[in-house]
């Protein structure tokens, strides 16, 4: 076991970042974990509260975009960063498609941006992490590390220019990366625009979900918390300049996860409203991830699929206060309004 690392954890005021840093300061005691997130509409202080109070010792939190070199190599070099973590990504493809431009700065230039800091200051090991969705869209079987990269949405072309950067720059420059992809992620701290969260926090106030096109498109969940344990142990065990998919069998349609989601809250079925496909063309019809590389090499998955939906369902349930700041502010109406509106109309 390493001793004693700090850890940069770009990104990590979002979703599975946040969770991230819970996991490393828990998990090794004598860790740092400095992060560093441009807090966009995705980025949330409020998410990271509960770790500044328990870590105050072992946690620092800067503002600031990945793309700013000069910010990126200021805090490597302040805090003596023995290993970089990147989860920011501009993330939703929903957005990408309203969008793009965005996430070419983020998720490509801001790659970069860090791969050249981490070769500069020879911080010992950079794990970048993409996604499934690089893979493309499969009809059968599973995709595993040597499927093709063919990725449809302006999100995953984004994450993989990323990727292959990270890649590129291992073999150009023995530049010490890795690479983690992941299936669809659910857990607490998800920004209410991902299929779960929107779907509970609607109807948790008796609201509409809208179902993209038949619903019969099929996803690969994973628990959040059990992404982050593949990720660290990518960081403590995987192979430089390798890729490692993550995942834990948990393929579903959206019409089963979204039964499931009514059934535990106990709400009726004509709260699902059929619209048509606002994603056309770009809507992926399944993803699977074959993990069984990484579990040769001694990894799992810690929890059960209906046990973690149930917990993240409650845990929406119990934290009302923080998706109902984020549900209530400008950029969300305003996103929901832009993307929805003709779709759902008298039910937005
Ligand atoms: P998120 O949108 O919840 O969080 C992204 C975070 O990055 C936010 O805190 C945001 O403020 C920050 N950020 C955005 N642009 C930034 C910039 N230029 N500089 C610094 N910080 C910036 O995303 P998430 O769901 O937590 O995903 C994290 C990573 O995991 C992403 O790279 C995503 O592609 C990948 N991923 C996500 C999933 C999923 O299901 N959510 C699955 C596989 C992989
Ligand atoms: P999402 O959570 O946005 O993740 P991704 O696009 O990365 O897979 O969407 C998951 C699936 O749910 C995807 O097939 C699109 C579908 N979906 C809906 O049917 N309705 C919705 O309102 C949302 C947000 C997603």
């Amino acid at each position: 076991m390493s001793k004693g690392k700090t850890i940069l954890v770009t990104g990590g005021a979002g979703f599975i970042g946040s969770n991230y840093c819970r996991y490393v300061l828990e998990n090794h005691p004598d860790y740092r974990v400095v992060v560093l997130d441009a807090l966009t509409y995705a980025g949330n202080l409020s998410t990271l509260v509960d770790i500044q109070q328990k870590y105050a010792g072992r946690f620092q939190f800067y503002p600031g975009k990945i793309q700013d070199e000069t910010v990126v190599c200021g805090i490597i070099r302040a805090e003596k960063v023995n290993y970089v973590v990147n989860f920011a990504a501009e993330s939703h493809n929903d957005r990408s498609i309203l969008d793009p431009g965005s996430f070419i700065q983020t998720d490509v230039y801001g790659v970069f941006t860090l791969l050249d800091a981490v070769k500069r200051f020879d911080v010992e090991r950079l794990v970048h992490i993409s996604t499934d969705e690089v893979y493309g869209t499969i009809d059968s079987g599973s995709f595993t590390e040597q499927s093709p990269i063919e990725p449809n949405t302006p999100y995953s072309s984004s994450k993989a220019g990323g990727e292959l950067q990270a890649r590129a720059h291992r073999i150009t420059y023995g530049t010490p990366t890795l690479v983690t992809r992941c299936g669809n992620n659910f857990g607490p701290f998800q920004y209410p625009e991902k299929l779960i969260p929107f779907f509970v926090s609607r109807l948790i106030d008796d609201k509409k979900v809208p179902i993209y096109g038949s619903g019969q498109q099929v996803r690969d969940w994973v628990f959040v918390m059990d992404h982050c344990s593949g990720i660290d142990f990518v960081l403590h065990n995987g192979a430089l300049g390798e890729a490692y998919n993550i995942g834990s069998d948990g393929e579903l349609t959206n019409m089963e996860i979204t039964h499931r989601l009514l059934k535990l809250l106990d709400k009726p079925e004509s709260l699902i409203k059929h619209i048509g496909d606002p994603r056309g063309g770009a809507h992926d019809k399944r993803y699977s991830i074959d993990a069984s590389r990484l579990k040769g090499l001694g990894w799992k998955p810690a929890y059960e699929f209906e046990e973690a939906l149930e917990r993240t369902v409650k845990w929406y349930v119990d934290n009302q206060g923080w998706w109902r700041d984020i549900v209530a502010s400008p950029d969300y109406q305003a996103f929901v309004a832009r993307f929805y509106g003709k779709y759902l109309g008298e039910d937005l």
